[in-house]
Parts: structure tokens; sequence; C-alpha cells
């Protein structure tokens, strides 16, 4: 009976030991993996994490990375995104043979346009020049652009552009939710 009672409360010892023993360990900073940190705390506050951290941990920004660096990242993300997209549609209209279909990609090269011409690097530049509440206009203008796009079919029109428009569109949500976290610092 005494020697389990030992046992036990020598357990409980190490337990206790275990446990104060964690608060010392985490609270030293660990350079390696900061970067993984700060991303994981930015992609927890947008609306797709997965996609967020997914992107940010392919392309990390630099060394040391602010928010600043990481939304530029996710802006140039969303331009190379967008701009395949426009290649693919141009590519389509090319192709196709059916008059309603080819009206409908011709909207949307309309649409995508500007977005890559302008719109996203505009919010890149704006990124760099704090000028974060613009940057958050023009992400926004984007989205509006590809939902016309992606109106165009929702009748009949199968869309041949499989989910592009809606990975886009989780881009640019993403992007405008870091852009928001600006905005608050
Ligand atoms: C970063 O390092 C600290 C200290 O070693 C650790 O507590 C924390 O869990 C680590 N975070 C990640 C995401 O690995
Ligand atoms: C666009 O984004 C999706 C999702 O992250 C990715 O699978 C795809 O490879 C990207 N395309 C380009 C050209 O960046």
């Amino acid at each position: 009976m005494r020697k389990t009672t030992t046992i036990i409360s020598s357990f409980a010892i190490h337990i206790l030991l275990l446990i104060s023993s964690i608060p010392f360990s985490s609270s030293q900073p660990n350079e390696k993996n900061s970067t993984t940190d700060l991303i994981d705390q930015i992609c927890k506050k947008t609306p797709f994490y997965d996609l967020c951290s997914s992107i940010l941990n392919s392309t990390p920004p630099t060394p040391k990375p602010d928010l600043k660096t990481v939304a530029l990242v996710m802006v140039n993300n969303i331009l190379s995104n967008a701009t395949d997209t426009l290649n693919f549609i141009e590519a389509l209209i090319k192709k196709t043979s059916d008059r309603e279909m080819e009206q409908a990609l011709a909207f949307c090269a309309e649409s995508y346009i500007p977005v890559v011409k302008y719109t996203l690097p505009q919010a890149a530049d704006a990124i760099s020049q704090n000028r974060f509440g613009f940057a958050g206009y023009c992400v926004s203008d984007a989205v509006k652009e590809v939902n016309s796009c992606n109106k165009k079919f929702s009748g009949v029109l199968l869309s041949p552009l499989g989910d592009r428009n809606g990975i886009v569109q989780k881009l640019v949500d993403v992007a405008s939710a870091i852009i928001k976290q600006l905005l608050k610092g």
C-alpha cells in the first residue's frame, strides 16, 4: 500500500516537472520557425487558411517577412494566376466554333484584361507605397470583374473555365483579408 503511494507520488512529481518545464521551452523564440508562425497567424485571419498557407509557404517572402511583404506576395500570386486564366480564355476563343460560347469567352477576356493590366499591378504599387485603402479598393474591383465573367456561364452554357474563376475569387478574398490586417495595423 505504502509502496504504491510512493510510486504514484513520484509519478505525480514527474508530471509536475514536465508541465512546469513547458512554458520555459516555448518562451524561447525560435529563429527557424518565426516565418512559419507569422504566416500561420496571418492565414488564420483569412477565409481560406489552407490556400493562404500553401501559397505563402511555397513562396517564402523574405527571411524576415512582414505583413506588407506577405500582402505583396499574395497580390503577385493572383496576378500570375489571373494572367494564366486570361491566356487560357484567349486560347479557347481561337478554338471554339460555338457562337454563344465565343461571345461569353470574349466577355470574360474583356473582364480579365483590365484586371491583369491595371487593377492588380495598381494594387501591388499601392501596397508598396503604403496606400492600403486603395489597394483594398483595387482588389475588390478585381473580384467584381471575375464575378461578371462567371455569370456568363450560369445558364445552359457549361463553363470551360472549370474552377479558374473560383480560384481567383478565393485568392482575392485571402488578399483582401490580409490588406484589412494592414489597414488595422
Ligand atoms: C516554434 O518554436 C517554438 C519554440 O521552440 C515552439 O513552441 C512552437 O511550437 C514552434 N512553432 C511551429 C509552428 O513550429
Ligand atoms: C492558380 O492557383 C491554383 C490554386 O492555388 C493553383 O493550383 C494553380 O497552379 C495556380 N496557377 C497559376 C498559373 O499560378
